[in-house]
C-alpha cells in the first residue's frame, strides 16, 4: 500500500523510470559489445548467439526481467509527461527551457521512437518475420543480410542516433533523481552520460555501416 502511495508521487515514477532505465542502459551494453564479435567473424557471432542459449531458464529470466524494465519504464514515461502537460495546458509564448537541449526536449517522442524500432528489431532479427531471408541460428547471416536493405540500415541508424540522446538526457537525469546534482560532479556526470551514448552510437552504427560499406559480407 505505501509502495502505491509513494509511485503516485512524481518523485516515485521518476525513481521507477531511473531503475528501469539503468538495468535497460546496461543491458543495451552488454549487446552492443555482444553484437560487435560479428568483427571476429560468422563463426564466432554465432558461437556467442548459441552461447547465449545454453540456458533456457536463465535466458527467459533475462527477457522477462527486461520487458517488465521496458513496460514500466515507459508507463511511467507517460504518466510523468501527461501530468506535465496537464498542469502546464498552455504553452508559453517564449519557451524558456531550464537546462533544456535536444536531447531533454526529445525525451518523450524520441523514446517512443526508440521503442517502436525495438517492437521491428525483435520481428526482423529475433523472430525473423519482417526480414528478406532469415535462417534460424545464422544470426551473421541475418545481420549481414538485414542490413543489406539500405532502408533498414537507415532506420536502425536514426533509431540507434536517437537511443544514444536517449541514454545521454537519461544518464544524466539518473543522477540528479538520485540525489547527485551538485556543482561539484556535474562535470563527471555530463563525461560520464557522454562517453557512454557515444560508445553506443559508434558501436552499433557501425555495424550497418560497415554491411553497406562492404566491409562486412
Ligand atoms: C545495430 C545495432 C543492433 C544489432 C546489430 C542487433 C542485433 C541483434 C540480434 C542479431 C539479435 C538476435 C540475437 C539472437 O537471436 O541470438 C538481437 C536481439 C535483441 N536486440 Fe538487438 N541489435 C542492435 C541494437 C539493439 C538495440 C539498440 C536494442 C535496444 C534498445 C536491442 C535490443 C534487442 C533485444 C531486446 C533483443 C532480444 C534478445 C532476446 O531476448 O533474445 N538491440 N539484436
Amino acid at each position: 500500500m505505501r509502495l502505491f502511495s509513494f509511485y503516485s508521487t512524481t518523485v516515485g515514477k521518476k525513481l521507477v523510470m531511473a531503475v528501469t532505465g539503468l538495468v535497460l542502459a546496461i543491458f543495451v551494453l552488454g549487446h552492443m559489445a555482444g553484437n560487435l564479435q560479428i568483427y571476429l567473424g560468422a563463426e564466432q557471432l554465432n558461437r556467442y548467439a548459441q552461447l547465449l542459449r545454453v540456458s533456457m531458464p536463465l535466458l527467459w529470466t533475462v527477457r522477462l526481467v527486461l520487458l517488465a524494465c521496458v513496460v514500466l519504464h515507459i508507463v511511467a514515461a507517460v504518466q510523468v509527461t501527461l501530468q506535465n502537460w496537464r498542469s502546464r495546458p498552455q504553452k508559453y509564448a517564449v519557451a524558456a527551457y531550464q537546462e533544456a537541449d535536444i536531447a531533454s526536449r526529445s525525451m518523450f517522442w524520441g523514446g517512443l521512437v526508440v521503442a517502436a524500432f525495438v517492437v521491428y528489431h525483435l520481428l526482423h532479427l529475433t523472430l525473423g518475420t519482417a526480414h528478406v531471408d532469415f535462417r534460424p541460428h545464422d544470426v551473421y547471416h541475418n545481420v549481414v543480410a538485414g542490413f543489406r536493405v539500405p532502408l533498414v540500415s537507415a532506420f536502425y541508424i536514426v533509431a540507434n542516433l536517437l537511443l544514444a540522446l536517449h541514454l545521454y538526457h537519461g544518464l544524466w537525469s539518473w543522477f540528479q533523481t538520485l540525489g547527485f546534482s551538485h556543482p561539484k560532479y556535474n562535470r563527471a556526470r555530463r563525461v560520464f552520460a557522454t562517453v557512454y551514448a557515444v560508445v553506443i552510437a559508434v558501436g552499433n552504427v557501425s555495424i550497418p555501416v560497415s554491411v553497406l560499406a562492404g566491409w562486412v559480407k
